[in-house]
């Protein structure tokens, strides 16, 4: 089996939330490791349920990331996972990003290990790709956190209209992972190959 012929020495962090899109994110993962970037892979508990993580483990070929409580010292390393993926990701991408999601960074809250790891790293290396049916995107709250969000100095990609998993069309889909993509690799300077 052929490797990636040319490693970038760049890491990317893709966070996965409860949501439908997840499925989606497994293509972003994929390309990105193809393109010879280091991949790892958090996962909300509700993001488990969507997508196994034997999935992402597989496209990845790393162990992925659940739990707050795992691995506190891993091998060498002095620091919780929580402060370790946010240190060493040159970008954290978290997709799809959900109402909960969003409403947690908006807040700061960490109450599990994505939102930890989120509260944990530095804005500006943080992309965020919202999915969530329309009402849920169109609610006061949310267009608040989303503002909130943008404020704190994360990037968001979309969402965009289109056909949502509630069988109708609106606003609140996902950015296609293509555009996902290129969106990470133009931002770690990187031509999309
Ligand atoms: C079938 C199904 C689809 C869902 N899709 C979405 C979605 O696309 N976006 C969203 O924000 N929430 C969605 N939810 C609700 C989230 O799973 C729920 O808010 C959950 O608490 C999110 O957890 P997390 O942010 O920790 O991953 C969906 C729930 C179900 C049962």
């Amino acid at each position: 089996m052929s490797q990636p012929s040319v490693t970038t020495q760049r890491q990317v962090l893709v966070c996965v939330c409860g949501g439908i899109a997840a499925y989606k994110v497994c293509h972003v993962v994929s390309r990105l490791v193809q393109r010879g970037v280091d991949v790892n892979v958090a996962m909300t508990a509700n993001a488990r349920q969507f997508v196994g993580a034997a999935t992402f483990e597989a496209l990845s070929g790393r162990p992925v990331h659940t739990d707050l409580w795992h691995n506190l010292a891993g091998e060498q390393h002095q620091d919780p996972p929580h402060i370790r993926l946010a240190r060493d990701a040159d970008l954290i991408v978290v997709a799809p990003a959900t109402a909960n999601m969003i409403a947690k960074m908006a807040h700061g809250l960490a109450d599990d290990l994505v939102s930890s790891l989120l509260l944990a790293a530095n804005p500006a290396k943080v992309f965020a790709a919202p999915a969530m049916n329309e009402g849920m995107l169109q609610h006061p709250a949310t267009q608040r956190n989303l503002a909130a969000v943008a404020t704190l100095g994360v990037t968001l990609i979309g969402p965009d209209e289109g056909w949502q998993a509630c069988r109708t069309t609106g606003k609140g889909r996902m950015t296609e992972p293509e555009e996902i993509l290129i969106t990470i690799l133009q931002r770690l300077g990187l031509k999309p190959g």
